[in-house]
């Protein structure tokens, strides 16, 4: 059942590429407005369900629809209401700036005059003034993700779809590119349906799906899925030798897991009281010297990492 909360909805939704099978049995439901972040692995199938979702994929079976739109019978329709970054987005480099922006308003705005309006805004907006007449196949990895996102934006959907708009750009960038898409969010109640690596990232969305082969494993809010997804507590050691601390405790048999995080080991156990003194236990039998040992709180990577492990 659709009603007019719901921006994104799957029944079923199932792809397959001969014996591959891409999507599984995806169910989604995604209300107006919302920023959801679609996780997991590479191969996962987060490419192949955005690309049914705006009607340019046909699945092999179950439904699904966007902004109203049945994703099978009315891609027409879809395609009127939403934005689309792909994963190797198609900018024209011999074009500018403006013109690439000029390109794209016009593919979706009949009315020319509208169409340089939405274009203005969206120079001043996003602070391409100074590069309105750069080709842009001169600008750098960051301003091409930030041209390709106005391309997607320039006609206001009322849902975009970006698959992963901030890979490989610096920090600072991928803030300012979130700082965009908050800002589209909150003040256009456009709905964001983002798929990303990056785990900071993650935190950052209403709600997350994590996919595993084809399968949706885990669906909700990033605080619900740190909860119910990780029964086990988390342990953080600070320690005079990391590796010999991993190799023990990894080799012992008495923790869940353990992963390092730079010069910190995270360590999966049932239980933080008991799984601290096996860990002390341990660390005293390999010499090693504890620096700092405490319960930390899991985030979405450790939920990342125990979610790909258990499955
Ligand atoms: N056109 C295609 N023909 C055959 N197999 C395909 C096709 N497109 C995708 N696949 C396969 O479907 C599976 C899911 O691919 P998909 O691109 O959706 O993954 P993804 O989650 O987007 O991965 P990544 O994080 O690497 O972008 C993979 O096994 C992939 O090889
Ligand atoms: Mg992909």
């Amino acid at each position: 059942m659709n009603n007019n909360q719901t921006a994104i909805e799957t029944h079923h939704l199932t792809r397959k590429f001969g014996e591959v099978i891409a999507v599984a049995d995806l169910d989604l439901n995604i209300a107006r407005g919302e920023i959801f972040g679609f996780l997991g692995p590479n191969g996962a199938g987060k490419s192949t369900t955005i690309r049914m979702l705006c009607g340019i994929l046909r699945p092999t079976s179950g439904s699904g629809s966007v902004g109203g739109y049945d994703i099978i019978k009315q891609p027409e329709q879809i395609k009127s209401v939403i934005g689309y970054m792909s994963q190797s987005f198609g900018l024209y480099s011999d074009l500018t700036v403006e013109e690439n922006l000029a390109f794209y308003s016009r593919v979706y705005l009949r009315d020319w005059r509208q169409a340089k309006q939405k274009r203005e805004a969206i120079i001043e907006t996003m602070g391409f003034g100074q590069y309105r007449n750069q080709l842009s196949a001169r600008l750098s990895g960051g301003w091409k993700q930030r041209l390709a996102l106005a391309c997607a934006v320039v006609h206001e959907p009322q849902i975009l779809f970006l698959d992963e708009p901030t890979a490989g750009i610096d920090p600072v960038s991928r803030r300012i590119l979130w700082d965009i898409l908050y800002e589209l969010s909150r003040s256009k109640g456009i709905t964001l349906f983002v798929t990303t690596h990056y785990m900071e990232e993650a935190e950052r969305c209403h709600k997350i799906g994590f996919i595993w082969r084809g399968r949706l494993v885990a669906c909700d809010s990033p605080d619900n899925v740190k909860s119910r997804i990780m029964t086990d507590e988390l342990l953080n050691l600070k320690c005079s030798d990391i590796h010999a601390a991993f190799e023990t405790l990894s080799k012992s048999g008495k923790v869940v897991d353990v992963n390092i995080y730079g010069d910190e080991l995270h360590i999966v156990v049932p239980n933080v009281r008991e799984g601290a003194e096996t860990v002390r236990g341990l660390m005293a039998e390999a010499r090693v010297e504890i620096y700092l040992l405490e319960p930390i709180a899991a985030s979405i990577e450790d939920v990342f990492v125990s979610l790909s492990r258990k499955n």
